[in-house]
């Protein structure tokens, strides 16, 4: 009896444990919800920089944005993962490059997340031109990574 038991027991495991497998297969989303992932997120993270520039112009304390900035360093350094192999599909703005040039890409985002890092540690001492200045050093790395790894955008009229 305890060894039926015992073999019903084992064999309820070894059924979750497959289950378990086919349910976490080793392309974890399609191409099109990363690119809509990251989309979001990129969005999101223009408010939030954006949000910064206008407390800055208020000469807001620049400890008020100690928790946007780490939220922004994180999502620097997360992102070349929001750009997985075969993820350039409608209606992705990527050029390709980011794919044949990974190295490349990879330094931008790395510039980026560093400036972001900085930008946190700036608002967590509470050092106001500090803070400022950085804002547009991060600025730029925006920049630098677009200009080339992103497509043109139409003039903002
Ligand atoms: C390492 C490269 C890189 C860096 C750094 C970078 N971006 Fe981008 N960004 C991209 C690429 C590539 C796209 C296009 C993504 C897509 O459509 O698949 C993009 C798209 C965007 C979009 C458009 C999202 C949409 O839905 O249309 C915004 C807004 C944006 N970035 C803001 C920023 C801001 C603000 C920063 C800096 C604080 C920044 N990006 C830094 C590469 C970068």
């Amino acid at each position: 009896m305890r060894g039926l038991l015992a073999l019903a027991v084992a064999g309820a495991a070894l059924g979750a444990a497959a289950t378990a497998a086919e349910e976490s297969p080793a392309v974890p989303q399609t191409a099109a919800q990363a690119v809509a992932a990251r989309q979001s997120a990129y969005l999101l993270s223009a408010a939030t920089f954006g949000g910064m520039k206008g407390a800055i112009d208020r000469g807001d304390d620049v400890k008020s944005q100690a928790f946007a900035s780490r939220a922004l360093a994180r999502w620097a350094r997360t992102l070349p993962s929001m750009f997985p192999e075969g993820s350039g599909v409608e209606p992705s703005e990527a050029l390709p490059n980011v794919w044949s040039d990974r190295a490349g890409f990879e330094a931008r985002a790395a510039d980026y997340a560093a400036a972001a890092a900085k930008l946190a540690e700036l608002a967590q001492a509470g050092d106001q031109p500090g803070f400022a200045a950085q804002w547009g050093v991060v600025r730029q790395t925006c920049s630098a990574c677009h200009d080339v790894y992103r497509k043109p955008q139409p003039p903002r009229g």
